[in-house]
C-alpha cells in the first residue's frame, strides 16, 4: 500500500488507516493477527482511542491495551504509528465536556502508559466543547507537544467554524502541528437528524470547502458508513434497524444505484469504490477503516492502489460533491 506525506510535515502515512474501535478482549487474538496482517501490507498507522472499549468512564482502556501488547512483542512493532484520543465526555452524559487541561493530561499519560511508547504520533481531541476558546485548547496541544510527548495534533468532531479559528490560529504559528481532521465522513451520506450522541460532527459542504481550500488532511470515521451500501446492495441480514436510521435516504439510494452499475463495469467491489471516492476527493484524504475480517482488510488495501476516471467519480457523486 501506497504511503502519503502530509503537507507540511515530516510523516508518511498508509492510504488507509485501520481503526481499532471495534478491539474487544474477548477476540484480541483475531485483532492481533489484523494488526500483523495490515502491517505486512505496509499499513503504517493505527487509530485508537483511550475510550474504546468502554462501555462505561470507569472501564478499562481495552483497545489501547491490545495495541500496547501488540507493539511490545511484534517485530513491526517500531515502525507502526498510533493515533489516540483522548478528552472522551463521560459515557454517562456525553453531553458533559471533559476537555480540562487536568482531563486530557490524564487521558494523554494513561495513553503513553498503556501503549509503552514516550510519544503519541497523532494525538486527537475526540470532542470540541465550544465553550472553551480554541486558543485555550490549541496550547494544551502546543504544551503537550514541547513536553515531548506528542508529535503532531488532531481534532476530532469538530465544528466547520471551530476547525478554521484553529487553522487560522496555527498559521500564525512557524511549525505546522495541526495535522489532520477526524469526522464523519463517506460516500454513504449520514442522517445527521439520527445521531443519539449530539457531540458527532460529520461532513458537510462549508467543511468540505474548507479543507479543500487549506488542503487540509482528512481521516474521516465511519468511512464505509460500517459496509452499509454492501448490506444494502446484497440484501444482507447483516443490516441493522440502526443502519437504516443512519443511512437511509434519497441520495444513498442514487449513489446505491450508482455503485451497482460502476461494480458491473469494473468488477471492483462496493468498498472498494466507496474508498476510491474517498481518496480521489481533492483534499488529503486517509480513511480510518474498521475491519472484522481479513478479506475485508485486502478489499481495503486494493482499494489504496485504484483509479477511478473523471466520469466515475461524478456517477457517484450522483448531483452532490461531497
Ligand atoms: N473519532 C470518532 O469519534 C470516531 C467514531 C467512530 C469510529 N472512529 C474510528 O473509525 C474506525 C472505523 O469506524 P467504524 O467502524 O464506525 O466504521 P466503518 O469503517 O465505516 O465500518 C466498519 C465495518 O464496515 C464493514 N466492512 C469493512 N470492510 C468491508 C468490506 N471490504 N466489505 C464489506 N463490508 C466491510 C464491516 O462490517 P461487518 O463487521 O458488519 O462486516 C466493518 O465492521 C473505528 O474503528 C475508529 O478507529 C472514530
Amino acid at each position: 500500500m501506497r504511503q502519503w506525506m502530509i503537507p507540511d510535515t515530516d510523516l508518511f502515512i498508509s492510504s488507509i488507516v485501520m481503526g481499532t474501535g471495534n478491539f474487544s478482549v474477548e477476540t484480541e487474538a483475531d485483532a492481533m493477527r489484523r494488526i500483523d496482517h495490515f502491517a505486512d501490507c505496509d499499513g503504517n498507522l493505527l487509530d485508537t482511542a483511550n475510550s474504546y472499549g468502554k462501555l462505561r468512564t470507569s472501564d478499562p482502556n481495552s483497545a489501547e491495551q491490545i495495541i500496547g501488547r501488540w507493539l511490545k512483542q511484534s517485530s513491526q512493532g517500531s515502525s507502526m504509528m498510533i493515533s489516540t484520543k483522548g478528552g472522551f465526555p463521560p459515557f454517562e452524559d456525553l453531553t458533559n465536556s471533559r476537555l480540562t487541561v487536568d482531563d486530557v493530561t490524564a487521558d494523554l499519560e494513561l495513553s503513553l502508559q498503556t501503549l509503552g511508547r514516550d510519544t503519541i504520533d497523532i494525538y486527537y481531541l475526540h470532542r470540541d466543547d465550544p465553550s472553551i476558546p480554541v486558543a485555550d485548547l490549541l496550547g494544551m496541544l502546543r504544551d503537550f507537544r514541547q513536553q515531548g510527548k506528542i508529535r503532531y495534533y488532531g481534532l476530532s468532531n469538530w465544528s466547520t467554524d471551530r476547525v478554521a479559528e484553529a487553522i487560522a490560529l496555527e498559521k500564525k504559528q512557524v511549525d505546522k502541528a495541526l495535522l489532520a481532521i477526524q469526522n464523519r465522513w463517506s460516500l454513504v451520506r449520514y442522517n445527521d437528524r439520527a445521531a443519539i450522541d449530539p457531540t458527532v460532527v460529520a461532513m458537510d459542504w462549508p467543511a468540505w470547502e474548507l479543507f479543500k481550500k487549506e488542503n487540509m488532511a482528512v481521516m474521516p470515521y465511519s468511512s464505509l458508513g460500517k459496509g452499509y451500501f454492501s448490506k444494502y446492495l446484497q440484501n444482507t441480514c447483516s443490516m441493522t434497524e440502526k443502519l437504516r436510521r443512519y443511512y437511509e435516504n434519497d441520495l444513498n439510494k442514487h449513489r446505491a444505484d450508482a455503485l451497482k452499475q460502476l461494480h458491473k463495469e469494473t468488477g471492483y467491489s462496493i468498498s472498494q469504490l466507496v474508498l476510491a471516492w474517498l481518496l480521489q476527493q481533492p483534499m488529503p484524504v486517509f480513511p480510518v477503516v474498521g475491519f472484522s475480517k481479513n478479506e475485508q482488510l485486502r478489499d481495503a488495501v486494493e482499494a489504496a492502489g485504484m483509479n477511478l476516471s473523471f466520469s466515475q467519480i461524478e456517477m457517484l457523486n450522483a448531483g452532490e460533491t461531497w
